[in-house]
């Protein structure tokens, strides 16, 4: 069950089945390691048979369950030309999953998974709150969650948890503000948001987690909708309170949650064992240079988002020359696209100078690509030079090579990052 849950990510905690039925969860956990192998990772890069899939067929067969038929795309065009495309995929796990006899569960409301005219709709609804105008105000914030962060990680005796302690919390505080949580209500939000990637309570606890955060998520609405305060959620409920139901509402408020935290959270953690253990590549955050075209470079090589969201085929068509049929799944793997030799040589490596024409694909592309992605951009950009400028010593405590990476999740990431500061 657990790695049925963090197979699927986003979706798996949105479509928890219900009894008697085969759940989402339920069939996922089916899968064999043959249908999840672009899921696992050779320490930081992708398997070898990704980017030989890549190369020799860069859309080819999935083996899946239920008799559905599911492709994996890695070229880095053809990936493009599915994300991209306007008319040929839908994103309605719902309906899809009404047709092959799974249970979806309660529909969740949310961006990843609606299609027009509802996903345009909620998303025109929500897009100004991420403009950089609006991001500007979040600007101090951030630097005050990071500099409070870091003075709790300077007091601290001994190796630290550097995903626990900083990866996880920045992101956290950074959504509650972003949202406009309660600060009586951030400790909270903190601790369900970290209770949703530990396992070691057992393998239920991020689903108790999860359920918390909506019961959560819902009464703020609530509480909103009397008198809407200064965040996303205020924003909403005044501009567009008429128009959207309490939950449409906490189902955007949920989807930003679990698409802003995971992601950032794990680029942060990732994103410092790299800087700690690539000789060079942190000295000019050091030297106080701008860390605008390495946050690039991280974000391309990580690719945390392994792969988008499943794409349904509405219709009969072809993508690089591969017939597609209606009903087909297809899964684009982001981290394949974004090693593709067509970005330039040398792309399994990491190289903080190098600019490519074309834009790399970790915050996806097209209709749903990140709404936050100017956001996150403002957290790594703030955070990577706080952390090596604060701690410019700070090293793995242990041996890289042992360091926990999370297996076959959408997200790419560890589960937890010692390290010696001083
Ligand atoms: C480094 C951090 C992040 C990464 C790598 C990332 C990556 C992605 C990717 C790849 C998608 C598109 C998935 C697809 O097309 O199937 C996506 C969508 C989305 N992301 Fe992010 N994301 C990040 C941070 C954030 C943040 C900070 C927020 C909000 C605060 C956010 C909210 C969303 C939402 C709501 C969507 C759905 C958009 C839609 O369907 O129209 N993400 N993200």
């Amino acid at each position: 069950m657990a790695s049925a849950v963090r197979l699927l990510g986003w979706a798996a905690r949105r479509l928890v089945g219900k009894a008697g039925s085969m759940s989402f969860a339920g069939t996922m956990s089916m899968l064999s390691d043959n249908s999840l192998f672009p899921l696992f990772r050779n320490g930081l890069d992708p398997v070898a048979k990704v980017g030989e899939l890549r190369e020799q067929s860069p859309v080819s067969r999935l083996p899946v369950p239920l008799g559905i038929r599911a492709w994996l795309v890695t070229g880095y065009e053809p990936v493009r030309a599915v994300l991209g495309s306007t008319d040929g995929f839908s994103n309605d796990f719902g309906k899809f999953a009404a047709r092959v006899g799974l249970a979806a569960g309660q529909q969740p409301g949310g961006l990843g998974m609606a299609d027009p005219p509802m996903h345009t709709r909620l998303r025109r609804m929500i897009m100004p709150e991420f403009t950089m105008h609006k991001l500007a105000r979040l600007q101090p914030r951030i630097e005050a969650i990071v500099n409070d962060r870091l003075d709790a990680m300077a007091r601290t005796a001994g190796p630290v948890d550097l995903w626990q302690e900083f990866a996880l919390p920045v992101p956290a505080l950074t959504i509650c503000e972003l949202l406009g949580v309660p600060y009586a209500d951030r400790e909270f939000v903190q601790r369900v948001s970290t209770a949703r990637f530990d396992l070691g309570d057992g393998a239920f606890a991020p689903l108790d987690a999860i359920n918390e955060s909506r019961a959560y998520l819902r009464d703020l609405v609530a509480t909103q909708r009397r008198k809407p305060g200064d965040g996303l959620l205020g924003s909403l409920i005044r501009d567009h309170g008429d128009e959207l139901d309490d939950q449409e509402l906490s189902g955007l408020a949920d989807g930003v949650l679990t698409g802003g935290l995971e992601t950032s959270a794990s680029m942060l953690a990732l994103g410092a064992l790299v800087l700690m253990t690539q000789p060079g590549l942190a000295d000019p955050l050091r030297a106080g240079e701008p860390a605008d075209a390495l946050v690039e470079e991280l974000l391309r090589y990580l690719t945390v988002v392994q792969v988008a969201f499943p794409r349904f085929a509405i219709r009969d068509m072809e993508i690089a020359g591969v017939p597609i049929k209606a009903g087909d799944v297809v899964m684009c793997s982001l981290i394949a696209a974004d090693r593709d030799a067509v970005l330039g040589p040398g792309m399994d490596e990491i190289n903080a100078d190098r600019r490519t024409a074309k834009s790399h694909l970790a915050f996806g592309h097209g209709l749903h690509r990140c709404v936050g992605a100017e956001l996150a951009r403002m957290e790594l950009r703030i955070a990577y030079p706080a952390l090596i400028r604060r701690f410019p010593a700070m090293r793995p405590a242990v041996d890289p090579a042992t360091l926990k990476m999370r297996r076959a999740s959408i997200v790419f990431g560890l589960e937890s990052l010692p390290v010696t500061l001083s």
